[in-house]
């Protein structure tokens, strides 16, 4: 009972640190409560109190082969003990390895990478070395989507997060979402915006195709609430782009590395990237870690030239050693199939939720990456909370997480939209588990309805 009591204490003591001496990402710094996590494994996390919480957003959609995974956590161990750091002139065993599992476990002929801490060093590095590539300068991005939060992450960027930034940098031109549910062209059929090609055409008409070096995606988009494009969408936008000479860079910082039920989101449609971005669950951020993988023809342009890019961490040893041990794991113990078959789970289980609760205007996903848009009315699709809703207009999502939360489930959810994100080592069991929760916590959802 002492223990448990010392534990509770060091729990506030902790909390109330946080918000006295840490700035806390995208977050009205008063308004900040995070819960104290002492440890975490497989699916769950624990706080102070020992409470449990099913991770149903595998953190930031990056905690892909659960917490504390044996294999990693030994990796690491053993690679601090060998060479916990050198710098990235050096060849070591752990980044050697990676740049050759990389190659074969992307599509097509991805080839060459260069590491970074994170996805959006990734992004900047992709942009970057499309313009060098291509001696053109714009890039072409989409509104709904998150690039991360540095200079140029934050411009290819189209949601909100992107305004405080502004201008950022240039060059950066925006395309509309094939986002069917709320299609910006009131989806005819054909829809020019949905089907990719018309819509991007018209944008080069406008912009001039020879000064486009890049179109920038996110193959299936995040945390702009799961958007799934249709089938033939990145085919034809792979198309367009090859017509023009414009590269194609698929950020799969969040969809990457069995997400959507195949190693990488594009191998749902068969399309190789030019430039593939990937972080998150290349190693589960274990370590900081993220890449930038490019196809044979920009590896072979790179080779007798200078990379003007450079990051004192680049490769770093710890991280690379926990994304062999990461990749390993997923083949051994067939984590992407796993993924897939949950996948066909969710698929049924969200849509006899959608039969229960009229707050589900849409369910969207693949493999364990699933958003449950919500609305005040199916009829007229009337959002549960608008776009970019904050404070009081919040309140009804805010009010879904806080009825999970009690019941120890921990969702991530953007806007009107509930994303289901487990990591992809989940069992039926908890998912089973986590649908009850889920069920319970949409009935909160259900009495905003009109
Ligand atoms: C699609 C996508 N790209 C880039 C990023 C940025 O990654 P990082 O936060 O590691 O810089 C994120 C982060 O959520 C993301 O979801």
């Amino acid at each position: 009972m002492a223990t448990t009591e010392t534990n509770t204490e060091l729990g506030r003591q902790i909390v109330q640190d946080a918000k006295d001496y840490v700035l806390y990402s995208w977050s009205v710094q008063n308004a900040i409560n995070p819960i104290a996590v002492e440890r975490a494994e497989g699916r769950y996390f624990y706080d102070y109190d020992g409470k449990a919480y099913l991770d149903f957003a595998s953190q930031l959609v990056n905690v892909s082969i659960g917490h504390s995974h044996p294999k990693v956590v030994q990796a690491i161990k053993d690679q601090a003990e060998k060479l916990a750091t050198i710098g990235p002139p050096m060849a070591t065993e752990s980044r050697s390895r990676l740049g050759k599992l990389l190659a074969e476990v992307t599509p097509g002929d991805l080839q060459m990478s260069f590491f970074t801490n994170g996805g959006a060093e990734a992004n900047e590095n992709a942009i970057k070395l499309a313009r060098w590539y291509t001696g053109r300068h714009k890039i072409i991005a989409r509104y709904r989507s998150y690039h991360g939060a540095t200079a140029g992450g934050i411009t290819l960027t189209g949601d909100p997060r992107r305004w405080a930034a502004e201008p950022g940098i240039p060059g950066v031109v925006r395309m509309f979402d094939p986002y069917t549910y709320r299609c910006p062209a009131g989806h005819p059929d054909p829809c020019p915006v949905c089907t990719g090609a018309p819509h991007l055409e018209e944008i080069l008409q406008y912009e001039g195709a020879h000064t486009v070096a890049a179109v920038i995606l996110e193959t299936v988009t995040g945390t702009n609430g799961i958007i799934v494009p249709p089938d033939g969408y990145l085919q034809s936008i792979r198309e367009v782009c090859d017509r023009h000479g414009i590269l194609l860079i698929a950020d799969e910082v969040m969809a990457g590395f069995g997400r959507t039920g195949k190693w990488f989101a594009v191998d749902n449609w068969d399309v190789v990237p030019d430039i593939l971005t990937v972080a998150k669950g290349i190693n589960s951020g274990y370590v900081p870690l993220g890449a930038m993988v490019v196809r044979e023809p920009i590896a072979e342009w790179v080779r007798d030239k200078m990379f003007a890019g450079g990051l004192t961490y680049s490769g770093h040893p710890l991280a690379c050693a926990s994304a062999v041990a990461s990749i390993e794991a997923f083949q051994e113990e067939g984590i992407v199939e796993n993924a897939a078959a949950m996948g066909e789970v969710f698929r049924t289980e969200l849509a006899r939720l959608q039969d229960k609760h009229p707050s589900i205007g849409e369910v969207r996903g693949l493999g364990c990456f699933w958003g449950l848009e919500l609305v005040k009315d199916r009829a007229t699709r009337e959002p549960l909370v608008p776009f970019n809703g904050s404070g009081e207009a919040a309140k009804p999502i805010a009010a879904v997480m806080k009825r999970a939360l009690e019941s120890g489930l921990y969702l991530m959810t953007h806007w009107n939209v509930v994303m289901c994100c487990p990591p992809l080592t989940i069992t039926r069991d908890e998912l089973d588990e986590a649908i009850e929760m889920l069920d319970d916590a949409l009935s909160v959802a259900d009495e905003f309805c009109t």
